[in-house]
């Protein structure tokens, strides 16, 4: 996920794309460019790091001229750097693009054009689009018809903000699968991935669906699908607040990340999982003999990602046959564990920079295990120090407790695992498609279970006043209790705890009295009988029941629940993506009850860089 921004008019370019880039840092940071036209020349300015970096040498070096495109980056292909910033140029430097997405098949297009004679200089998959538009502008005459050859060669997802030397006074934008918005100001145009970034400006905006063009001069703006037929577009006013609107319409970061995981997910499936094929991860060259000779298999994390970790052990355990530790990264570091040559160590990372796992990845790798590191963040400190690097594609996570991000992480640990299970030859091939079918199913599921959000928070209002909330579930559930009973800690500061189902007895049990609210996700089809049975046990001590279920068990629960939430059916090995999203929403809910700062609850941070 990155951001991109473009104006053309009478102002200074530079401080508007400045301003509009600052908006939408969320959508990326680790990098910025801009691009300014100045009769008919481009000059570019690139920083690593955040906007202010940019910013700092613009005040050096300033970058006259009334057009231009800006661009905040959050790395996909090619590390975060100066050469791997946008704006990316043409060979010749006739051409400037800014691009938000991925183009799935750069590498093809990169040879092609390698095959013509023309050089790259960066490793990011978005150089190809500024020379695939060069290479057509003298076979098709004119930069409009130049572009619009060039995107029917694209596969991915894309929004493009591009400037040709050869056409001054003129920006074209494209969209496919990524945002993008045209603002109308007075003798002036602006395009943004999103509108705070504008909505200094103009308050007047066309929104571009997918596969259209937008050819913009200061006083004429058109519009065309990819055959070049002209398209008649509305404008739009934008009615938003600027801090709305930075939040896509939604109240708190953590609501629409919630709202964001179908789109996750389907990004870290995408080119992954498909039925009938086997599971493509690229970035992971492993083979038969290798993952044979391991001895031992840790997966090391902390907090929400380590259970993420969890999931991850069941589903390598049940699909690849092969034991699996889990263990929280500080705890890990310090137990004298047995690391060696024969020890595959997987570690996940949101941030791909707390502190505990990445010691854990470095001392690892000093006693020759190989580590694979499932992490969010491109360039972070473990994606750079991991031997193999599986990227979950959440896009920037702001809001501190995790949600999308361990969605992703999730869906990761079972595209990893059906690796091993294809690469040993163990799971039937049958049983696999059934599974793929099933994750590849899940974004539109995820939805459903998103519908539930006012039934949710109908809940909340009977409970956010409770001083204590117990979380129970066996086997996968378990995993999806203790994840939602930290997302309640997080965010509602009600004390909460989790129990495996048939361990309650052993203690727990004594703290349920008349009233105390039980949660308990019940999906794992073996399992039903046995947690309904440990179900009854609380209520008949008085507790007051949520029961998360899927239809299917209804007529097994019922009796144990005081409420019931209906989860879409699926496959119970992935049965935890669905299960935590009634929980997420719980805890944002009881949060705002309580007024508090969702968004960013007190004593925790999104990123432990201290041990
Ligand atoms: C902090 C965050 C959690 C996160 C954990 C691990 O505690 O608040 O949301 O799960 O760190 O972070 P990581 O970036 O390594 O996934």
């Amino acid at each position: 996920m990155c951001g991109i921004v473009g104006y053309l008019g009478q102002q200074q370019a530079e401080t508007i794309l400045l301003e509009g880039l600052s908006k939408l840092e969320y959508r990326g940071y680790d990098s910025a460019g801009i691009c300014i036209q100045k009769n008919g020349e481009l000059s570019m300015s690139k920083a690593k790091g955040r906007l202010k970096n940019l910013a700092q040498e613009l005040e050096h070096h300033h970058l006259e001229g009334h057009a231009g495109i800006g661009h905040t980056r959050w790395a996909t292909h090619g590390a975060p750097s100066d050469i791997n910033s946008h704006p990316h140029a043409s060979m010749s430097g006739n051409i400037a693009v800014v691009h938000n997405g991925i183009i799935e098949n750069h590498n093809e297009l990169r040879s092609k054009l390698q095959a013509e004679g023309i050089e790259f200089r960066s490793a990011t998959d978005t150089e190809v689009i500024p020379n695939l538009i060069e290479f057509y502008l003298s076979k098709e005459g004119g930069l409009l018809k130049a572009v619009a050859r060039t995107v029917k060669e694209l596969k991915g997802s894309y929004a493009l903000g591009i400037l040709s030397k050869g056409e001054p006074g003129q920006l074209i934008a494209v969209r496919k699968d990524s945002p993008l918005i045209v603002g109308v100001g007075d003798k002036e145009r602006f395009i943004a991935s999103d509108v705070p970034a504008i909505l200094k400006y103009t308050k007047q905006v066309v929104y571009l669906d997918n596969q259209e063009i937008a050819v913009l001069n200061a006083d004429a703006m058109n519009f065309y699908d990819y055959d070049l037929n002209p398209l008649a577009k509305d404008i739009h006013e934008i009615t938003w607040t600027a801090e709305l609107a930075e939040k896509g319409g939604y109240d708190h970061f953590t609501l629409k990340e919630i709202h964001e995981q179908p789109k996750a997910l389907r990004d870290t499936m995408t080119g992954r999982i498909q039925p009938g094929n086997p599971i493509r991860l690229d970035e992971l060259e492993l083979t038969e003999e290798q993952l044979k000779a391991y001895r031992r298999i840790y997966i090391v994390a902390c907090g929400t990602a380590y259970h993420a970790g969890l999931a991850g052990k069941k589903a390598i355990e049940n699909l690849a046959r092969i034991p699996v530790e889990v263990d929280v990264a500080s705890e890990f570091r310090y137990r004298n564990p047995i690391v060696d040559q024969a020890t595959l160590v997987i570690v996940i990372s949101q941030s791909g920079e707390t502190a505990d796992t990445l010691a854990v990845l470095r001392d690892a790798k000093a006693k020759g295990a190989r580590v694979i590191a499932v992490t969010n963040v491109v360039g972070s400190s473990i994606a750079r120090d991991a031997d193999d690097v599986i990227y979950t594609w959440a896009g920037p996570e702001i809001g501190v407790a995790s949600t999308k991000a361990y969605l992703t992480q999730l869906v990761a640990m079972y595209t990893l695992a059906m690796k091993f299970a294809e690469i040993l030859n163990i799971s039937q091939g049958s049983d696999l498609d059934e599974l793929k079918s099933a994750l590849l199913n899940l974004p539109e599921k995820v939805e459903e279970a998103l519908a539930m959000n006012e039934k949710v928070r109908a809940y909340a209002e009977t409970m956010f006043r409770v001083h204590d909330v117990y979380f129970l579930g066996r086997g996968l559930d378990n995993v999806t209790a203790t994840e939602g009973s930290l997302k309640l800690k997080e965010l509602t500061y009600i004390h909460s705890e989790s129990y495996p189902g048939g361990e309650l007895k052993h203690g727990p049990i004594a703290l349920i009295e008349d009233g105390t609210v039980v949660i308990s996700p019940v999906t794992q089809s073996d399992l039903v009988e046995k947690m309904v049975s440990n179900l009854h046990e609380v209520k008949t001590r008085g507790s007051r029941n949520l029961i998360l279920t899927m239809e299917k068990h209804l007529d097994i629960v019922r009796d144990a629940a005081d409420e019931v939430f209906i989860l879409p059916d699926t496959h119970d090995l992935i049965t935890p993506v669905l299960a935590i999203i009634p929980l997420q929403l719980l805890a944002y809910h009881v949060s705002l009850l309580k007024g508090f700062d969702v968004d960013k609850p007190r004593n925790l941070a999104k990123s432990v860089t201290v041990e």
